[in-house]
């Protein structure tokens, strides 16, 4: 029976991880922290600033935590705004993390993200070993945290895993300070507005993945068979790779008059510029079975519906 232990859990992945692992493995076994309080009822939750080690060590301790998740992180586009915050908060909460998992003995997940890639690497079918050299703080962070998770793996024989995500697109939880949050705001706006203005300039294209997919993603490689794991950490998936114009050429499938105006802001269309086109995810695929349910026009037909439902009872 699993005990997990979950760091931001209410943010864009966590309230949905929460939710997801509490079906599976029971409510009572899922404890929910996060820097804010909670007013969701389900189950466990405490207050935890990740950067406190004593304290996410003795809330998992007195758990009886066998599984950390650690989501608590800041985004792309806020680490550029506040790089020394990023890398205290993402770094600083990382190795607590990992420190918990070592001194508890919990199996232990994080996600990285394309973020980990920058301009150097192959800008299309992005290989899962290739160049990483990423020119964001973020991204700094997370080709550390992915080193950082190997290294406890291989010196303390810790189960680190994890996956690099792209862009997560949801109707429950909205993003904050990322790059790719513009094709969650697409489907808000064509709903209220009938229209978007794209802050990421049309042509330019990044991997993306429904939040079903991605929490399927994330039980499936915990679950997977240790044996068969080569990577361990920062597998590439994806579930599609789009540009502005594709996004709404799918969502005026819905919303025939829809309207996509650009205002671009330079700081996020640069970090974007620095990411892959399109990932592989092959050996994720080999290694654990990753595979996705929703292409882009299966995405927008869930999302606006479900979206719909959801802003007329706000
Ligand atoms: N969605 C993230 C961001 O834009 C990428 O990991 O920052």
């Amino acid at each position: 029976m699993k005990r997990i232990m979950i760091t931001g859990a209410l943010g864009q992945i966590g309230s949905e991880l929460t939710g997801k692992l509490r079906e599976i493995y029971g409510a009572e076994n899922v404890l929910a922290t996060d820097i804010r309080p909670s007013d969701d009822t389900s189950g466990p939750f405490e207050i935890l600033d990740v950067t406190d080690a004593q304290k996410m060590h003795d809330l998992a301790k007195d758990f009886g935590a066998d599984t950390m998740m650690h989501m608590a992180a800041l985004l792309s586009a806020t680490a550029e705004e506040k790089p020394l915050l990023a890398w205290n908060l993402n770094m600083g909460g990382l190795v607590n993390a990992l420190e918990a998992s070592r001194e508890l003995g919990m199996q232990f997940f994080t996600p990285s993200s394309i973020g980990a890639f920058g301009p150097s690497t192959p800008k299309t079918d992005t290989p899962q070993d290739t160049l990483q050299r990423p020119t964001t703080m973020y991204g700094v962070n997370k080709v550390a945290g992915e080193l950082l998770c190997d290294y406890y793996y291989q010196k303390f024989g810790v189960d680190t895993r994890g996956v690099r995500f792209p862009g997560l697109v949801s109707y429950v939880a909205q993003p904050g300070g990322g790059t790719t949050d513009y094709a969650v705001d697409i489907y808000y706006k064509a709903l209220e507005q009938g229209s978007y203005t794209s802050y990421i300039d049309k042509g330019t294209y990044m991997d993306m993945m429904y939040m079903p997919d991605a929490l399927q993603a994330i039980i499936d490689l915990m679950e997977a068979d240790p044996a068969k794991l080569v990577h361990r950490n920062a597998f590439n998936v994806t579930a599609m790779s789009f540009e502005p114009e594709e996004i709404a050429a799918s969502i005026r499938r819905h919303i025939p008059d829809f309207q996509m105006n650009y205002d671009v802001d330079p700081a996020r269309q640069a970090i974007a510029d620095s990411w892959p086109d399109s990932i592989d995810a092959s050996a994720a695929k080999q290694e654990w079975g990753f595979k996705t349910a929703y292409d882009l026009d299966a995405m927008t037909a869930d999302m606006l519906e479900k979206l719909k439902v959801k802003l007329q009872n706000a």
